[in-house]
């Protein structure tokens, strides 16, 4: 094979590379990183450019997308290959042992907001069609790719651009690395995500601030009634109790439940490696089933009241939470915000007033297993990764995955080379740079994999 660099140069390279895009915060939930988060977009734009495309970078209501092809191949499937650019908020600062936009290596891997979401697994796809492509000067399939900025927002602006670009994303499969691995050295597919409904609630009372020991018992307070509202969410089953939650949910098979337990897990490591004493949820089932296959509900963060030092004698006039539900396949997040909004409603004492805001949603997915295009990944993460990957399912949500199949048509290969521990969206978010090239060699292998399929 004629290669343009060797392999350790081309690595060293690929690294570099990684440490540039991962300095740019491109924090898309927040507006004042709105620069930062084009500029990533154009960083994107460029390494197409470098590797031989013609990047275009796609303007949004929001932030924008970059989408760049490589030549047809008449006669083989079309992948399109998509990824994100945009990263979580990196707070609580103070916990980052070094800065979350100053990438740092540490015990191989390195250490940044984005660094395994997604940015690390997104560029594997990038550097590997860029290897072959100066290796070789083609590729065996054509790959389109589409990258966005709003993955981390809930992706409200893609969902249009792909109805109305049928022709220009028409495709027969969709790689998408924004997962794990089961754990290190057990490379996974990932098969399933759980769907998302995500919101914010707005409990106001009197006018202002009041003596709780002047107002206390005579007047509602917004804080007492927030906390007995999201109380009432989840059962002591740990059931949701939202009227109709559970109409649509497909029961987990006996076949799946006994391979989830057939898997190397272990509740006792799962809660050393956290740093808890053990574990609680919806009874009955195992915690890979929990977390994986049935729908939860989480207080993502509330406020109200006095938070400074000592103690202060308050009747606040508002309280607030974000809360989120992860769903399974068939729940619709519509659905359950007019059943939500009716069960909170329901409870709600005189005194105080509520707002429900619904931030964003999407429906959990899980795909066949018979498909020629997972055994060419599965083939391809063994070529890649020295081992034969696992079938698993994944508790979080990446949005637009639903929609891909809904209005492309295509099979999506969920081709995840982070890992468990990596910190996603906490504080030391890390990459296993082993991984970056492993995942890098197993997508050149991919494009041959995919291509012999026809
Ligand atoms: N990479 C994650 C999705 C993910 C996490 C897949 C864990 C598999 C396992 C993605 O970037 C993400 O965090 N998505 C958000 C979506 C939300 C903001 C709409 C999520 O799951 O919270
Ligand atoms: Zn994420």
């Amino acid at each position: 094979m004629k290669t343009a660099a060797t392999p350790t140069e081309r690595e060293s390279q690929a690294e570099a590379e990684l440490m540039e895009l991962l300095r740019i915060p491109s924090v898309s939930a927040d507006s004042k990183h709105s620069a930062d988060v084009r500029h990533a977009a154009e960083w994107v734009a460029k390494k197409f450019a470098a590797m031989g495309l013609k990047p275009e970078i796609i303007a949004t209501p929001g932030h924008p997308l970059v989408y760049a092809e490589t030549p047809a191949v008449p006669g083989k499937p079309i992948a399109l290959v998509y990824g994100h650019y945009d990263v979580q908020p990196p707070d609580p600062l103070a916990e980052w042992i070094t800065p979350p936009f100053e990438p740092t290596v540490r015990n191989g891997a390195v250490f940044a907001r984005g660094a395994t979401d997604d940015k690390g697994q997104m560029l594997t796809h990038l550097q590997s069609v860029a290897a072959v492509l100066a290796a070789q000067g083609k590729l065996p399939l054509q790959v389109k790719f589409l990258i966005e900025g709003e993955e981390e927002v809930g992706s409200p602006n893609l969902g249009p651009f792909i109805a109305a670009n049928l022709d220009k994303l028409a495709c027969d499969v969709i790689v998408v690395s924004d997962s794990s691995q089961f754990a290190p050295g057990v490379p996974a597919v990932t098969y399933g995500l759980r769907g998302i409904a995500y919101y914010e609630l707005r409990l106001c009372g009197p006018k202002q601030d009041l003596h709780s020991g002047t107002f206390g018992g005579g007047v509602t307070n917004p804080a007492n009634v927030l906390a007995k509202l999201l109380a009432s969410l989840v059962d002591e089953q740990g059931r949701i109790r939202v009227p109709g939650f559970y109409d649509d949910v497909v029961p987990l098979s006996g076949r799946e439940r006994e391979e989830f337990a057939r898997l190397p897990f272990s509740d006792a490591k799962f809660a050393a490696q956290l740093g808890v004493n053990g574990f609680s949820g919806e009874v009955g089932y195992a915690t890979l089933e929990r977390r994986w296959a049935r729908p939860t509900c989480d207080i993502n963060g509330l406020w109200s009241g006095y938070q400074g030092e000592g103690a202060k004698t308050v009747l606040p006039a508002k309280a607030g939470a974000k809360f989120s539900f992860r769903l399974v396949p068939k729940q619709d997040p519509h659905q359950l915000t007019e059943n939500l909004q009716q069960y909170l409603e329901a409870q709600l004492p005189p005194g105080v007033t509520m707002e429900l805001i619904d931030f964003h949603g999407a429906p959990g997915v899980v795909f066949p297993l018979e498909s020629k295009y997972l055994e060419a990944a599965a083939n391809a993460i063994e070529q890649g990764f020295g081992k034969r990957p696992v079938f698993i399912r994944e508790g979080g949500s990446i949005p637009i995955v639903g929609t891909f199949v809904r209005e492309l048509g295509a099979e999506v290969l969920l081709l995840g080379w982070g890992l468990d521990d990596d910190n996603t969206h906490s504080p030391n978010e890390k990459f296993c740079l082993a991984d970056y090239h492993r995942g890098t060699r197993a997508s050149v292998a991919l494009w041959d994999e995919l291509a012999k399929t026809s």
